[in-house]
């Protein structure tokens, strides 16, 4: 498979969403400076006080719903249609803003805010309303038993079988707004350039993981991806 027609991976973090005016977690004023992780993101925060848990993602609910994609979003969705099967994204963000923009195969590796998942069978309730420790499970019927759909520090990651197999089979892998400190979303470089992929990384700085990165594109994602995208239909029609 040549270089012209192999498969594209997207890597996507909260920087990419920045523009659309959502908050990212490691800046200055970012969700972390607000929040301790180990309250509100870890197996053991959602055991020891589910109330305040649930609260924390209820109470964002309204603003991803509102939120709009902005240009790095949509061209994404461009990117998607001019090459058809050929693009896959992998996101570690839980808003919703790359199906908002049109795109499809979007891998939420890190959950979704507007999913929680019944501890008891399984189901995955899809809303954007309100889950306490109330929520009635709709399949088993059974009470407090619904948690955010969202991945905890220390639990496995969603759809692993399948983005292994795309980063070892993809020719060009793009990381859009990660800050790269995460594993293992932060070593999905690694794999697709071991695997033979070009490597590319947009952000407004150089991340902990440049040196894996064969091309930096440095900016506001919203300006330097649409740019690269156009660049890169013409270059493959
Ligand atoms: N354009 C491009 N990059 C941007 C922009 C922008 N407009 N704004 C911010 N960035 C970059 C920042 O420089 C930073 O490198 O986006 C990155 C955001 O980094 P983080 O806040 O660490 O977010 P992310 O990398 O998505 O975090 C990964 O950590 O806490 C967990 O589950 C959480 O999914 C999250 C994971």
């Amino acid at each position: 498979m040549t270089q012209q027609d192999s498969e594209i991976v997207v890597l996507t973090g909260a920087g990419i969403s920045a523009e659309s005016g959502l908050a990212t977690f490691r800046s200055t004023d970012g969700l972390w400076n607000n929040h301790k992780v180990e309250d509100v993101a870890t197996v053991e925060a959602f055991q020891r006080n589910p109330e305040y848990v649930h609260e924390f993602y209820n109470e964002m609910k309204p603003e991803l719903l509102q939120a709009k994609p902005n240009p790095a979003h949509l061209c994404l969705t461009k990117l998607q249609q001019a090459f058809p099967g050929k693009v896959n994204i992998i996101t570690q963000n839980i808003d919703t803003l790359h199906e908002k923009a049109g795109s499809t195969n979007v891998w939420h590796i890190h959950g979704q805010i507007n999913q929680a998942v019944c501890l008891n069978c399984g189901h995955i309730l899809e809303t954007w309303s309100d889950v306490t420790t109330e929520t009635v499970c709709p399949r088993c019927e059974i009470a407090g038993m619904m948690k955010p759909n969202i991945v905890f520090f220390g639990e496995n990651l969603l759809y692993m079988d399948k983005v292994d197999r795309l980063l070892n089979r993809c020719g060009l892998f793009i990381s859009v707004g990660t800050s790269g400190v995460v594993f293992p979303a932060a070593a999905f470089v690694q794999i697709a350039k071991q695997a033979g992929a070009e490597t590319c990384e947009f952000n407004l700085e150089r991340t902990s993981n440049n040196f894996y990165f064969d091309r930096h594109f440095f900016g506001p994602a919203g300006t330097t991806l649409p740019r690269f995208v156009d660049e890169l239909i013409a270059a493959r029609k």
